[in-house]
């Protein structure tokens, strides 16, 4: 479902960020990126969103190799990947409906068909109650909620997540992941770059650790080590 085949990446400002990374992922798996600060893992998630492309190498998203997409092909793109991130980054003049509502309304979609599948993705992520709150009213982890909800709400094949429970109380942080987990048992693809070591010990997920710009570990059911990661 994503393939990435030797990429490297090298930011403008010289910094190697990704160095010959092979990976692939297959349909319905959750995945936890980790590893320090500055390993690469955001430059991931960017890649296979198509917010940056490789220096080298390609990266492939159901077959299609995305870096040789046309920009008037990217929306579509955008539109089977969903992407939240630590600092939810919610449109903050709108309400949590409207904020959800507004990924379906940029595609054209038709008002019944805003209405009913915002309304059903709300109830998703157990926000029904507080649809008509703005974003300053909401606690975190709503916030994250709200921003899953705007992920989801054009049904996407993936989930990317960076640093989702980065901003959030253990409490919420796990309601998040709760949810992460129903919506990949729902057949989502998720791949969520984390520090959360006690999350990442008790979900026995597919584990990648990377370190300085490489994959380093790939483990199924794993767990976080990052003590065993050397700097580089
Ligand atoms: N937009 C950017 N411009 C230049 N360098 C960047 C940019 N984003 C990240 N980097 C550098 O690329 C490397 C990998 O960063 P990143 O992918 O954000 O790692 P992580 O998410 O694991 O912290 C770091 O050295 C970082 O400083
Ligand atoms: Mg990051």
């Amino acid at each position: 479902m994503i393939e990435l085949v030797n990429v490297s990446l090298v930011y403008k400002n010289g910094i190697k960020a990704l160095d010959k990374i092979n990976l692939s992922i297959e349909k319905g798996e959750f995945i936890f990126l980790v590893g320090p600060t500055s390993s690469g893992k955001s430059s991931i998630l960017r890649l296979i969103y198509r917010d940056i492309i490789p220096t080298e190498g390609e990266i492939y998203v159901e077959n299609q190799e995305i870096s040789e997409l046309k920009n008037n092909q990217v929306p579509y793109l955008r539109r089977r990947l969903g992407i939240i991130f630590q600092d939810f980054k919610l449109l903050p003049h709108k309400n949590v409906y409207e904020n959800v509502a507004y990924s379906l309304e940029v595609t054209g979609a038709k008002h019944y068909e805003i209405k009913r599948k915002t309304l059903r993705t709300l109830n998703l992520v157990g926000l029904s109650e507080r649809y008509r709150l703005f974003p300053q009213e909401l606690y975190g982890g709503e916030m994250q909620r709200t921003a899953i909800a705007r992920a989801l709400v054009n049904e996407p094949l993936i989930l990317l997540a960076d640093e989702p429970t980065g901003n959030l109380d253990p409490y919420s942080s796990w309601e998040i992941i709760k949810l992460l987990e129903k919506i990949n048992q729902r057949g989502t693809t998720v791949i969520m770059a984390t520090h959360d070591k006690d999350i990442v010990d008790y979900m026995k997920k597919r584990v990648i650790v990377m370190s300085g710009g490489l994959i380093i570990k790939d483990q199924i059911k794993g767990s976080y080590h990052i003590s065993e990661v050397k700097s580089v």
